[in-house]
């Protein structure tokens, strides 16, 4: 009699992001990455999110359609439509629920599909690690945040017993950090990941730091950035998670790949909000590299005063600008009208929500306003756009330090929200040093596209990671 070999199941891997933009648009191209690969993938968003995703993005059912082993599904996040907090500042409140009441609801889907590895978005904490544990599954915790951020958060616990940290008010910004191996002498408190522009106490880079080392609780990890960029950081968080998988940037990886394959549909998209293309058509009338991109994102939220200097600025500058004001950044809903009025006047445009990886990657483009996201700075780095930085919170504050003083890629203004000094910034990034700029972003864009083609080290990750997933099946 013949003895067969139990053939082995396909691997299944359920995805979930936090509900939020920066967070949803890396796993995505995450999940389209696999998909590619032949594995099955449950992509799993709260209704609410959802709903917006098939609202705003056309091609999600062509999607479905390319890869029949892809699938979505839906998880409640226990607020009501009518009093929702959205996905923006308040955020945190639906993080906090799926936290505290998801994981019944994660274990009905682990069972109901027949799961075999998870990738979790790292900001839920120990979300499934007993899941995990109880099925004998894998548990993949993915981080959107920089690696330079995550090794910032992992030394939190360091700084406080070397009274490093807490910071001692606003005179105690521009003290050196000494104990955050590998930067040492680059960092000031300022410089800190941070959420003082949020709650003043900062008490949340406590919960930022725990979320972190809740991180390396899973079998793996997995951060969207590639070796070349990051690799002092990466080195010193493979001492506390070996099985580190970098295989970004992302969104580039994603593109690469289909490019090689010559696929011809494009890359999935997940706006949260209405595209506008007309900005397409106003960039296609604008000389070579003469545009300023600004955008903070889709949390940052901008107080009047905070428009008006950044506003002045720019006209100042006489730079043309293409400005993203999402519809809900606004209070003053006058100020907008007036600001658009104004704008149009001076040549300058502002619009809701762009298709931002290509606009960056527009001929127009010059230099990139930026809030640092850790999404946004990778997109900036692959399309070789210079930068100027005002972060608001989060990883931005340590990655807006990088593009300035490590990676050289513009200029950070940190704190100051300043109508001279944005002037002064945009003229220094698109006139003044214009070329030491240029060079610097060339260069480390050819890095990021070589890191993802065949060879590189995120293509070589990838490879690991899928040879991985696959060893989880039964
Ligand atoms: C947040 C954090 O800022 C970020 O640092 C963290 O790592 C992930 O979550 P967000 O503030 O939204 O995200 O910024 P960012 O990470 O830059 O993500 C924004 C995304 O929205 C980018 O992928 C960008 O391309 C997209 N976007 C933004 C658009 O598609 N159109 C726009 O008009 C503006």
């Amino acid at each position: 009699m013949d003895i067969q070999p139990k053939k082995k199941s396909l691997p299944h891997v359920l995805i979930f992001p936090c509900p939020a933009q920066g967070h949803v648009n890396p796993m995505l191209k995450l999940a389209e990455l696999l998909a590619i690969q032949n594995i099955y993938i449950t992509f799993l968003n709260t209704k609410y999110i959802h709903n917006r995703l098939i609202q705003f993005n056309d091609d999600i059912q062509a999607l479905l359609e390319c890869y029949p082993k892809l699938q979505f599904k839906t998880i409640s996040d226990f607020h009501s439509e009518e009093k929702h907090p959205g996905f923006g500042e308040k955020v945190g409140d639906v993080i906090l629920s799926l936290s505290l009441y998801g994981k019944p609801l994660l274990k009905d889907i682990i069972v109901s599909e027949k799961i075999s590895c998870i990738i979790l978005d790292g900001i839920f904490g120990d979300l499934a690690t007993d899941l995990a544990a109880e099925f004998g599954i894998q548990l993949i915790h993915f981080r959107t945040i920089s690696a330079c951020c995550f090794w910032a958060y992992l030394s939190v616990p360091k700084l406080l017993e070397c009274n490093e940290l807490p910071i001692k008010g606003d005179e105690d910004m521009d003290r050196i950090i000494r104990n955050v191996p590998g930067m040492e002498n680059l960092l000031r408190c300022r410089d800190l990941p941070s959420f003082r522009k949020m709650d003043d106490s900062d008490t949340i880079l406590d919960k930022a730091a725990l979320l972190t080392q809740q991180s390396l609780k899973g079998n793996a990890l997995i951060l969207n950035t590639f070796e070349n960029l990051e690799s002092p950081a990466l080195s010193q968080i493979r001492l506390h998670a070996p099985k580190l998988y970098t295989i970004g940037p992302l969104h580039h990886h994603l593109n690469t790949t289909k490019k090689t394959s010559s696929s011809s549909s494009s890359s999935s998209k997940s706006n949260f909000f209405e595209v506008d293309r007309t900005c397409m058509t106003w960039l296609e009338s604008q000389p070579l590299k003469s545009v300023v991109y600004v955008s903070f994102g889709s949390i940052t939220p901008m107080k009047g005063e905070e428009i008006i200097e950044i506003w002045h600025g720019l006209l100042n500058s006489k730079k043309p600008f293409l400005w993203v004001i999402r519809p809900n950044m606004v209070q003053e809903k006058g100020l907008l009208k007036e600001l658009e009025e104004g704008t149009t006047k001076e040549k300058g445009m502002i619009v809701g929500w762009v298709p931002q990886e290509e606009v960056l990657s527009h001929k127009a483009i010059g230099a990139f306003l930026t809030h640092s996201g850790w999404n946004s700075t990778l997109e900036s780095v692959v399309c070789g756009v210079p930068m100027i930085c005002w972060p608001y919170f989060a990883d931005q504050q340590i990655n807006s330090r990088f593009v300035s003083d490590v990676w050289k890629l513009g200029l950070d203004m940190k704190d100051v929200c300043d109508r001279k000094v944005v002037e002064n910034m945009v003229n220094d990034v698109m006139v003044n040093r214009k070329e030491e700029f240029v060079r610097s972003a060339m260069d480390i864009a050819k890095l990021a596209s070589k890191s993802v083609s065949p060879g590189g080290s995120s293509y070589n990750n990838f490879q690991d990671l899928i040879q991985y997933i696959r060893s989880t099946s039964p």
